[in-house]
């Protein structure tokens, strides 16, 4: 029997909605046919954007979408993408194919308006010059006379736009220039003092932060430009084997993949811990966040897809890196403002795949939804003490749970089962509140189980009927592999 004692009169961090964000590149097909089909496709859009796709990320309440990159942002030059005469590009980072820069600002604005999500856009130091970045804000945000808002008002947007989220550069010390921190540092105070506040709009800067547990880039970067930034990011990304050259499928593992893979991702908290107490050492205040703008699974690609489209499908394997991970951002929330899984549709751990005018929802995609009752609440005080599940060196602890509590006070509970094959009984005690009713809804089935075109509904939510509240406790059963999301009021 498992315990997980909470307490509601406890508060922890608030839990910023945009840990459930998302990220988009022009990578694949996540934007072309993903996201964007144009006007004039027979897929079902409005302005261009598929319909079916909207609706599901509106579904999950997508609170944040980054874009254009990635490794594509510091190639992009944003000037090609907007106006009647765009000008093609090659994606060199992936596969190699013709942008044809029909997808730009403009495009992105109304995805974001048509998902009432906030925009993220990252900007391009790699390739691009301070003058490029800083008139893109211009074009975007300022309101009044200037070359670029008449631009804009040529190109039919007489209003500026509001946007808060700018990044600074993606992975410049890699696909972003090769950099060494110190020369990347400077570089971004340079770029970012000329992404101006124009017209009521703040802009919230965003620096680029380390590949995963490089931890003197933290260091060196907080050092030199802590001051100028609002937050400093950091990209982790799960690789079932460690290995680039051969990652591991998607969907054809053993059990003792399954466990190495979530012990990789499970990482994740000692990655937080660690880079917040290097911005901690210069940053006392904790003025700085922490930004997790690129994380999840990536697997060898599907079996005769485009290597640099980087397509992978999702199992419920998924769904428990995606679990295990949101309640380590939930407890983490007072640090922790955004994350952005990679990727939106069709590219890496994605939520939604496609192809052609069918769409499907992955087991990741679930998970979100069984955690968006988490969104803007109260991480509150919640303990387990679980044993160890899993094969040889790949144990993993073998519960997981976090709690929060809304402005209505009402208590959402999020719980993981991740033993492959054994239900875990679980009893939940709840100190400073008297749970009167409990509804509940899960995700649960086997470790590979996944949905494909022919059978879209195969790894889907329940209702979850067996909880009930007995002397003022929780009891339940949870199924192996699974996640349960339980309302208590
Ligand atoms: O998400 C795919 C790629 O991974 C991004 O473009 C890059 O930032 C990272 O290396």
């Amino acid at each position: 029997m498992e315990k997980l004692h909470i307490n509601t009169q406890d508060k922890r961090g608030f839990i910023n909605r945009n840990i459930y964000g998302h990220f988009a590149e022009h990578l694949g097909r996540c934007i072309y046919n993903g996201i964007f089909v144009g006007k004039d496709s027979s897929i079902p859009n409005i302005n261009g954007m598929r319909t079916d796709v909207v609706d599901a990320l509106r579904n999950i309440k997508i609170p944040v979408l980054r874009w254009p990159g990635g490794c594509f942002a510091d190639e992009y030059h944003w000037r090609d993408g907007i106006g009647t005469d765009r000008k093609k590009m090659i994606n060199t980072h992936w596969g190699g194919v013709v942008e044809d820069n029909s997808f730009g600002t403009h495009e992105f604005m109304e995805l974001c308006r048509q998902l009432d999500c906030e925009p993220y856009i990252n900007g391009n130091v790699g390739s691009g010059t301070v003058q490029e970045m800083s008139e893109w804000v211009e074009y975007l945000t300022f309101n009044g006379e200037s070359p670029m808002t008449n631009l804009r008002a040529q190109n039919g947007q007489k209003e500026p736009w509001c946007v808060k989220y700018w990044g600074v550069g993606n992975e410049n010390w890699g696909c972003g220039g090769n950099m060494r921190p110190e020369y990347y540092a400077d570089l971004y105070r340079q770029f970012a003092t000329y992404v101006r506040d124009y017209s009521g709009n703040k802009i919230y800067k965003i620096a680029c932060g380390a590949n995963s547990f490089d931890y003197n880039w933290t260091d060196k970067v907080m050092e030199i430009a802590g001051r100028y930034m609002h937050a400093l990011t950091v990209h982790y990304y799960t690789v079932p084997s460690g290995e680039w050259s051969k990652k591991g499928s998607a969907t054809e593992f053993t059990t003792r993949e399954y466990y190495s893979t979530l012990k990789k991702a499970l990482r994740m908290d000692e990655l937080i811990e660690n880079h917040l107490q290097i911005m901690h050492k210069h940053d006392p205040e904790n003025k700085v966040d922490l930004i997790v703008d690129e994380w999840g699974t990536w697997y060898d690609v599907e079996p005769g897809t485009n290597p640099g489209f980087l397509y992978q499908q999702n199992t419920m394997r998924d769904a428990m890196v995606a679990a295990l991970t949101f309640n380590i951002f939930n407890r983490h929330s007072s640090r922790v403002v955004m994350a952005n899984i990679a990727q939106t549709v069709n590219v890496l751990q994605s939520v939604i795949l496609t192809e052609g005018d069918k769409m499907l929802l992955t087991p990741t995609y679930h998970a979100f939804d069984l955690y968006k009752g988490h969104h803007d609440a109260t991480e509150v005080y919640s303990h387990s003490n679980p044993g160890l599940t899993g094969e040889e060196d790949d144990k993993i602890q073998g519960f997981s749970a976090s709690a929060s509590v809304n402005a209505e006070g009402h208590l959402y509970i999020t719980m993981v089962n991740p033993c492959d094959n054994k239900a875990l009984p679980v009893e939940v005690s709840i100190e400073g509140m008297d749970a009167k009713k409990v509804t509940a809804r899960a995700l649960a089935g086997g470790i590979t189980d996944h949905n494909t075109f022919d059978e879209p509904t195969k790894t889907k939510i329940n209702n979850f009927d067996g909880i009930t509240i007995k002397d003022g406790k929780l009891v339940l059963t949870m199924p192996p592999c699974s996640i349960v999301a339980a309302s208590v009021s």
